[in-house]
C-alpha cells in the first residue's frame, strides 16, 4: 500500500484499501471489529456483531471494568441520584462553570489520597493528551516506552517538543542509556513517561527503580496509572503509592473508565502545575466536564474502594487462577503479572481466525495487531474481572488449548520468544511480590 503521495498521506488511497480489507474480512467471517453487547458491559453478556443477525452468550474478556463496579447496586443508585439532583450533561468546561459540587468532591478525595493538586479531565485519554501537550516544551527531551499508549504519543505530538525518544519496553538499562545522552544534549528539561501497568502486555513498570534513577539524573517522571488505579495499593491508590514512590512522581494520571466504572480522567501533580494547566491545556479549558451521573458513579466507586476490599481480592485471586491455568497449558504469557493477560499470536490472519473461533464458542475478546503493537507482536488480551467465575476461566482456557493445537500456537510462541518478541525484559524482584501476594 502506497502511504505517501507528494509528501502527504494519501487519505483516499488508504481509506479505499482499508475498506477493501474490511469487506474481504467480513466476507471471510474473520472481521474483528463492529461488535457490541446486547446487555451492557459485564463478565458475561449477549454479544452481537455486524456480521449477521447472530447473537450469542459470551464470556467477555475485553472490558476494563476490573472490579465490575458498573453492576454494584450502590454505585448504580448514586449515579441515578446524581442525575436526579444535577441533571444530565454539564454543558461546558470547568473554567466556564461546568463543574458541580460532585466534581469538587472527587478533586478533594483524590487530593487527600495523593497529597497533590488534582486536575479533572473529561476522559483518561485527554488527561494524558492535555497534560503532556502542555508540559513538553521546545528544547525538552521526552523519553517514552516503546509500548506507550496512543494518548501519550498524541499528547507529545501536539506539544512544541521535537525530541521524543523511545526506549526499549520496560528496560531500565535502556532508560539509563537514554538519560545519559539526554543529560549531555538536552537544552530544556527531560521528561520520562511510563505506564505503571502496560495496557497491551500487562507488564508492570519498575517504578521503584525509576525513582532511584531520579537520584542520579535530573528528570520529571510522568506515570499513567490507568490499569493500576483501583487495583493496587491501599484503597486502589495505584502502584506509585504501593511502591512508596509517590513523592518521586511529578505527574500521575489515570482514568475513571476502568476500575471505577465511569468515564473521566485526572492528573495529580504539584498545585503550581494545576494553575498552569487551567489556561495552558486546551483539552481542559475547551472541553466540557464529564456528566453528573459519571461524577456520582466515581464518588460511589471510591466509597466502595475504601470500604469493600473483597472486590480487589477477588480480582487478584482470579488473575492468579487464570495465569496458572494458562501456564500449565503451555502458554507463554511474557512478563505480564497484572489482570491484563496476553495470549500471543504473531500471524495476523491466524489471530483473527482464533478470535472468531473463540467467539463462535461463546468466548469474546478482540485481536490486537500492528499498529497497536509491534509488527510481529499480535495478541489477544484477556482482561480479568472480579465477576469472572472459575467456570468462565476453565472454559476459556480449555478452548484456547484446543485452538493452540489446531493452529500450532505454542510453537509460534516459542519462536516469538526466540526472536525477542515476547518477554525480552524480565520483571525485577520488587514487582514479583505484586503477583505473589495474592496466591
Ligand atoms: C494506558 C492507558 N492510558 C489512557 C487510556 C485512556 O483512558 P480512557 O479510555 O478512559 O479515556 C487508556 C485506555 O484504554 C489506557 O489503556
Amino acid at each position: 500500500m502506497k502511504l505517501k503521495k507528494e509528501g502527504r498521506r494519501d487519505i483516499e488511497t488508504i481509506s479505499s484499501k482499508m475498506d477493501e480489507l474490511r469487506q474481504k474480512q467480513i466476507q471471510e467471517g474473520i472481521f474483528g471489529f463492529d461488535n457490541f453487547t446486547e446487555t451492557g458491559s459485564n463478565a458475561f453478556s449477549d454479544m452481537g456483531t455486524d456480521l449477521s443477525s447472530d447473537r450469542r452468550e459470551c464470556i467477555i474478556w475485553s472490558i476494563n471494568h476490573y472490579l465490575n463496579l458498573n453492576r454494584h447496586p450502590y454505585v448504580i443508585e448514586k449515579s441515578i441520584e446524581a442525575t436526579r439532583q444535577f441533571g444530565t450533561g454539564c454543558g461546558t468546561s470547568a473554567i466556564s462553570g461546568g463543574m458541580n459540587v460532585l466534581h469538587k468532591k472527587i478533586e478533594d478525595r483524590l487530593s487527600s489520597w495523593y497529597n497533590k493538586g488534582i486536575m479533572l479531565f473529561p476522559t483518561g485519554f485527554t488527561a494524558n493528551l492535555g497534560s503532556l501537550a502542555a508540559i513538553c516544551q521546545e528544547g525538552d527531551h521526552v523519553l517514552i516506552d516503546s509500548e506507550s499508549h496512543a494518548s501519550i504519543r498524541d499528547g507529545i505530538k501536539l506539544s512544541p517538543t521535537r525530541r521524543w525518544i523511545q526506549f526499549e519496553h520496560n528496560s531500565l538499562e535502556d532508560i539509563e542509556a537514554k538519560l545519559i545522552s539526554s543529560t549531555k544534549e538536552c537544552e530544556g528539561k527531560i521528561i520520562v513517561v511510563v505506564e505503571s501497568v502496560y495496557s497491551m502486555s500487562g507488564d508492570i513498570c519498575p517504578l521503584d527503580k525509576l525513582a532511584e534513577l531520579k537520584k542520579k539524573y535530573d528528570f520529571l517522571l510522568f506515570v499513567d496509572e490507568a490499569h493500576s488505579f483501583g487495583i493496587y495499593g491501599e484503597y486502589g491508590k495505584g502502584l506509585s503509592y504501593h511502591m512508596g514512590v509517590l513523592d518521586d512522581v511529578d505527574f500521575l494520571t489515570s482514568t475513571f473508565s476502568k476500575s471505577t466504572a465511569s468515564i473521566g480522567g485526572f492528573v495529580a501533580c504539584d498545585p503550581k502545575y494545576v494553575s498552569y494547566f487551567q489556561w495552558g491545556s486546551n483539552a481542559f479549558a475547551f472541553q466540557a466536564c464529564f456528566s453528573p451521573a459519571d461524577a456520582g458513579t466515581i464518588l460511589a466507586a471510591l466509597d466502595i474502594l475504601e470500604t469493600e476490599p473483597s472486590h480487589v481480592e477477588s480480582l487478584h485471586k482470579k488473575n492468579v487462577y487464570m495465569r496458572k491455568k494458562l501456564i500449565a497449558a503451555g502458554f507463554d504469557l511474557g512478563s505480564s503479572l497484572s489482570p491484563v493477560i496476553p495470549v500471543y499470536i504473531s500471524d495476523t490472519e491466524k489471530l483473527l481466525k482464533v478470535c472468531f473461533d473463540l467467539y463462535k464458542n461463546g468466548v469474546f475478546s478482540v485481536p490486537i495487531s500492528y499498529p497497536a503493537v509491534g509488527v510481529h507482536e499480535g495478541r489477544i488480551r484477556f482482561i480479568v474481572n472480579a465477576n469472572h467465575t472459575h467456570e468462565h476461566i476453565d472454559k476459556t482456557v480449555d478452548l484456547l488449548s484446543k485452538l493452540a493445537a489446531d493452529y500450532d500456537l505454542l510453537d509460534d510462541q516459542k519462536q516469538m520468544r526466540e526472536n525477542g518478541f515476547i518477554g525480552k525484559i524480565k520483571n525485577t524482584t520488587s514487582t514479583d511480590s505484586i503477583s505473589t501476594q495474592f496466591n
